[in-house]
C-alpha cells in the first residue's frame, strides 16, 4: 500500500479556485501575506497520516514501540501530536530532552541516544525521568553508572552496535558502516558487555541498537540489520550467559524529494521487518519483548514544505539566470550541506508553462548558498510565492543565523485552519544573548 513519503507533496495539496496552492485547506499566498516569509509550514494530516501508517503497518506485531526521531524536527507542538498518535521520542541532546518535558511529554516514552552524551547530560535524563539510554561508546558507560548511582538508581540502557551495513545514501548521513564515529563496533561488545557485569552495578543491559543511515531506498538492509543483532545476541546468549529481549532498529525509511526518488512504502518496511524477525528468531532462538523503530523523515519530511518571496534576478551573460529568495542556507541547510534536490513550484501559478531554466539561490553572502539548481519553472517575477517541497525534515532543525538572517516561523495547517508553532525570531532575540565587555565600553 502506498504511503505519503512516497509523494512529492503533502497529501492536502490542491490548487484552488484562485488559482493557487493550498495546503491544509490555507491557500499559501495567503499564509505568506498573514504571516510573512520565510515561512515553514506543516500539514498535520500529512504527519498524521505517516504515524497512522506505521501503527497500521505494525499492527500484527505488538511489541513495537515507534518513537519520532526528535532531531528531524521538533517543537513543542509536534511533542504533542506525537504523544496523541501514541509515538515515543527519539531524543539526543539535553536541549530536545528539554523540550520534550516543558511539552509535558512523558518521558517513559523516550530514549536517549547520540555519541557524546556527557555526564550532566546523563544526569539531566535520569532527573527528567527518561528510562532508556542507548550507550555509544566505553566513556559513556562510565559516565552513566557514575551517573545513575549518584541518583540511586539503576538504568536500563541499550549498546549502540556498528552493524557494518553500507547503505546507498549520500556519505554524511550514513552511520552504519565500519568506519562510523556511531556505537560499538562488533568486536568491542564482550569487553563492554564484562564490564558491565563486572563494574557498572546501576546499569541494566537490556538490548542492542542500531541505526544504519538515512534516507534509504532498499529494504534488504533492514533484513540485514536484523540479522546482525539476533546473530549477536544469540553470540552474547552463548559467551555471557545473558538474555537480551530489546533491540532498537533506528530510522532511516526515504522520501521523495524529486521525481527522480523512489522511496519504499511503511508497509513494505514493516514487512521485511517482521519477516526477518520471523526467520531469525527461530534461526538464533531468540525471543524478544520489545522492537524500537526510530523514523524522523519519514513521518515529518513530506509534511513540511517552505515557501519564500522571490527577490531580484540575474541573467548572466551566456550562462545561469538566477531567481533569489528571501531566505536560503540559514534556513535550510540541506541543498549547501548534501547536494541535496528539491521539487520546486510557484504557489500564485502552479499551473503556468514551465518556459525558463532558474536557479533558485538563497541570500546569503555565499555562492554555494543555492536552493534548487538548473530547474525548469515558470517565468518568475518579484514577490512570487516560491514553494519548497519537503523541507519538513532536517530544514528548520538544521537552521541558523548566518549572517545574521533571522529564524523564520511555522505553522501547523489543518482544515483550513494555521496556528504558529514557531514564532519568527525577533531582533531583540537575535541579540538577547550578546555582551559587551565592561572594557569595550
Ligand atoms: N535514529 C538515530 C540513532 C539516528 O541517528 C537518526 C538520524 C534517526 C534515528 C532518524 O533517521 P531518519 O528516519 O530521519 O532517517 N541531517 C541529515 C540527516 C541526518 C540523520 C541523522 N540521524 C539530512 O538532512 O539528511
Amino acid at each position: 500500500m502506498k504511503t505519503a513519503n512516497q509523494d512529492i507533496r503533502p497529501i492536502t495539496t490542491k490548487i484552488n479556485e484562485k488559482g493557487n496552492i493550498e495546503i491544509g485547506g490555507c491557500d499559501l499566498t495567503e499564509l505568506a501575506a498573514k504571516y510573512g516569509t520565510p515561512l515553514y509550514v506543516f500539514d498535520e494530516e500529512t504527519i498524521k497520516s505517516m504515524t497512522s501508517s506505521y501503527k497500521d503497518a505494525f499492527k500484527q506485531y505488538p511489541n513495537i514501540s515507534m518513537m519520532f526521531a526528535a532531531k528531524a524536527f521538533m517543537t513543542k507542538a509536534i511533542c504533542r501530536i506525537m504523544a496523541r498518535e501514541g509515538f515515543g521520542l527519539d531524543l539526543c541532546s539535553a536541549g530536545e530532552i528539554y523540550t520534550a518535558k516543558s511539552s509535558g511529554f512523558d518521558m517513559k516514552k523516550t530514549l536517549f541516544n547520540g555519541n557524546n552524551k556527557s555526564y550532566e547530560d546523563l544526569v539531566y535524563a535520569l532527573e527528567c525521568g527518561m528510562e532508556t539510554i542507548s550507550v555509544d561508546n566505553f566513556y559513556e558507560l562510565e559516565e552513566l553508572n557514575r551517573a545513575a548511582k549518584s541518583k540511586n538508581k539503576t538504568i536500563k540502557i541499550l549498546l549502540r552496535i556498528t552493524p557494518g551495513i553500507e547503505c546507498h545514501t549520500h556519505e554524511y548521513i550514513q552511520t552504519g558502516h565500519l568506519d562510523s564515529k556511531f556505537g560499538f563496533d562488533l568486536t568491542q561488545t564482550d569487553e563492554a558487555i564484562q564490564l558491565i557485569k563486572s563494574t557498572y552495578k546501576n546499569i541494566n543491559l537490556a538490548g542492542l541498537h542500531a541505526h544504519i543511515g538515512s534516507q534509504i531506498f532498499e529494504k534488504q538492509v533492514y533484513y540485514d540489520e536484523v540479522e546482525v543483532l539476533f546473530k549477536e545476541i544469540k553470540r552474547i546468549k552463548d559467551r555471557h550467559n545473558i538474555e537480551l529481549t530489546e533491540i532498537n532498529l533506528g530510522g532511516g525509511l526515504g522520501i521523495k524529494y524529486t521525481e527522480k526518488d523512489k522511496p519504499i512504502s511503511v508497509y513494505d518496511i514493516a514487512d521485511t521487518i517482521t519477516k526477518a524477525i520471523e526467520v531469525y528468531s527461530k534461526e538464533y532462538n531468540v525471543s524478544l519483548n520489545k522492537i524500537y523503530i526510530e523514523p524522523g523523515r519519514s513521518i515529518i519530511g513530506t509534511a513540511g514544505i517552505t515557501i519564500y518571496k522571490a527577490g531580484s534576478s540575474k541573467q548572466v551573460p551566456k550562462g545561469r539566470k538566477y531567481v533569489a529568495a528571501d531566505g536560503g542556507m540559514s534556513d535550510n541547510a540541506r541543498p549547501s550541506l548534501y547536494q541535496a534536490e528539491y521539487t520546486v513550484e510557484i504557489a500564485n501559478k502552479p499551473k503556468a508553462e514551465n518556459t525558463e531554466k532558474v536557479t533558485i539561490a538563497g541570500k546569503h553572502c555565499e555562492s554555494g548558498d543555492i536552493l534548487a539548481k538548473d530547474i525548469m519553472l515558470p517565468k518568475i517575477e518579484p514577490n512570487d510565492i516560491i514553494c519548497l517541497h519537503t523541507t519538513g525534515a532536517y530544514g528548520y532543525s538544521m537552521s541558523s543565523n548566518y549572517n545574521r538572517v533571522l529564524k523564520p516561523a511555522a505553522v501547523l495547517v489543518n482544515n483550513g485552519k494555521s496556528d504558529i508553532i514557531i514564532n519568527r525570531q525577533t531582533f531583540e532575540q537575535l541579540c538577547e544573548s550578546d555582551n559587551i565587555p565592561d572594557r569595550l565600553n
